[in-house]
């Protein structure tokens, strides 16, 4: 087990090593084998880690306005004997591809407005799809998501963007004339769920229309589709939701958008989020019927993430990263440019959701984002919870931490300096190993060393097993997964 060594607030990682870290990738590798640099590969482990994340922090001389903006880029290791070898290719949007031809900016995104002001960005309401959030498997392809568009399906093997995947045109907007102005296809949000049991997959979109909706999806493995959507009151801001046996468990947060601003093209979507100390809501929907079955107060708060859910009799658990508020854009700013000034700071939480009422469960006061557990403890009571995290007297979400936290209480961690940690991905050493036990596959940079590097740790003791360096600059990215060398039990599944 690794000591909690104290921290040295001079060793954090800062806004520059981000900066540095999030600098363009101007480089697109193939089956490259990485450098190692420590260390031996554990003979068992074998497959292909996947990962997306914005491979741009600037278009064309526009420095994006926010870092969920960058174009995305997906990275493919193939763990073999030989050692890892290594991919990455930008997804081909077709608004990428466009301002390629262009050579300017030619999209408003997230955090960008396009330079000019109104003249410019009056009533452009098409934004770049930046297709930078996760990847999943489907059938043969790579699907890479964003929250706010359609995913684009990838080749595996060489990460050649094949198309933009509507699903036989399941995900063509077939409300109303306004609906289809705005949103002439459906957004198909970044962090789907795929049932451990039937392989299907379930997934959500939020969109404007005549009046605001939350689409529901569900994927089965024979193909079939299944929509449905649902009136909202007001629009608000959903990153992630809670998959369990027998629900979709869904929290709107106090957060909404000046959405006139928005369309007129005066603010970015995230300069004209409002957020207000006053209770979300929490819903249950049945997830074979698609139907409200309870509606709860929420305190105030905003997750990004949750790491799973699982239902104990009538009550529902979910747990996950609370922050106090959702970041407004100035926090990001200040933050990058290097200010002071705290930023919201997600604690694991969990809560105990009963037929009348929210309990708040405080885990610890263990500053956590990107969580993940064991999958095949998905929709189970699960027993372990790995995460990214930071001091708690750190002011900043630049996290150089990885842990590991028991449901009893109990931590291990590893700490990484001034390097920034990505979301750790676990793989089990085998079908048949204890619930985390296994190994944990993380990205790092370090602003000290200029590079990029993957890390194998034990997912036990957090120890390093191996490392490899890779060969240019790229930042840790958001989301992940690991497919072993095996055929899938699913043709759609393949998360390990
Ligand atoms: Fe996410």
């Amino acid at each position: 087990m690794q000591a909690d060594a104290p921290s040295d607030s001079a060793l954090w990682p800062n806004a520059g090593a981000y900066q540095f870290a999030a600098q363009n990738v101007s480089q697109e590798c193939s089956d490259v084998l990485l450098e190692q640099l420590t260390g031996c590969l554990p003979e068992k482990l074998r497959g292909v880690l996947y990962r997306n994340g914005p491979g741009r922090s600037e278009c064309f001389g526009l420095p994006y306005g926010h870092p969920f903006d960058g174009d995305g880029m997906v990275l493919r290791f193939e763990f073999s004997r030989d050692g890892v070898r290594y991919s990455n290719r930008f997804v081909r949007t077709r608004e990428f591809d466009e301002e390629e031809q262009a050579g300017r900016p030619l999209y408003r995104s997230f955090g960008t407005n396009l330079p000019g002001g109104l003249l410019r960005n009056f009533a452009k309401l098409r934004f770049k799809n930046a297709a930078n959030t996760s990847v999943l498997r489907f059938r043969d392809s790579l699907l890479a998501l964003w929250e706010g568009g359609l995913p684009h399906a990838l080749d595996p093997r060489t990460l050649e963007t094949l198309r933009r995947e509507d699903f036989d045109g399941s995900l063509q907007n077939e409300h109303s004339a306004l609906d289809r102005f705005l949103n002439p296809e459906l957004p198909f949000s970044a962090h789907p769920k795929v049932c451990s049991r039937t392989g299907d997959i379930f997934n959500f979109g939020m969109a404007l229309g005549a009046t605001p909706r939350l689409y529901l999806y569900r994927l089965q493995t024979d193909g079939h589709f299944k929509k449905q959507s649902m009136p909202l009151q007001a629009m608000s801001f959903v990153h992630d939701f809670v998959l369990t046996d027998n629900y979709l468990v869904f929290i709107f947060p106090s957060v909404s958008f000046d959405i006139p601003r928005t369309l007129a093209g005066l603010s970015t979507p995230v300069d004209s989020i409002m957020t207000q100390d006053r209770p979300g809501e929490l819903w249950v929907i049945d997830r074979h019927s698609f139907s409200l079955v309870r509606q709860l107060q929420v305190p105030s708060g905003f997750f990004f993430h949750f790491s799973n859910g699982y239902e104990a009799g009538e009550d529902i658990y979910l747990e996950g990263c609370l922050m106090p508020r959702f970041p407004q854009a100035a926090d990001t700013r200040n933050l990058l440019e290097g200010g002071t000034d705290p930023f919201p700071k997600a604690l694991l939480t969990r809560y105990r959701v009963t037929p009348s009422q929210v309990e708040v469960q405080d885990l610890a006061p263990i500053p956590a984002e990107l969580p993940t557990i064991d999958e095949r403890y998905a929709n189970q009571e699960h027993g372990v919870t790995f995460f990214i995290s930071n001091a708690l007297e750190n002011p900043t979400p630049f996290m150089n931490r990885i842990m590991r936290r028991e449901m009893n209480g109990q931590v291990v961690e590893r700490e990484f300096g001034s390097d920034i940690v990505g979301e750790p991905v676990f793989v089990p050493d085998s079908e048949t190993a204890a619930e985390g036990s296994g190994w944990l596959l993380v990205m790092t940079h370090s602003f000290q060393r200029r590079r990029a590097e993957l890390h194998v740790l034990s997912a036990d003791s957090l120890e390093s097993l191996t490392s490899f360096a890779l060969p240019h600059t790229v930042p840790p990215g958001f989301h992940g997964f690991f497919e072993p060398f095996i055929t899938p039990s699913s043709s759609q599944t393949a998360v390990s």
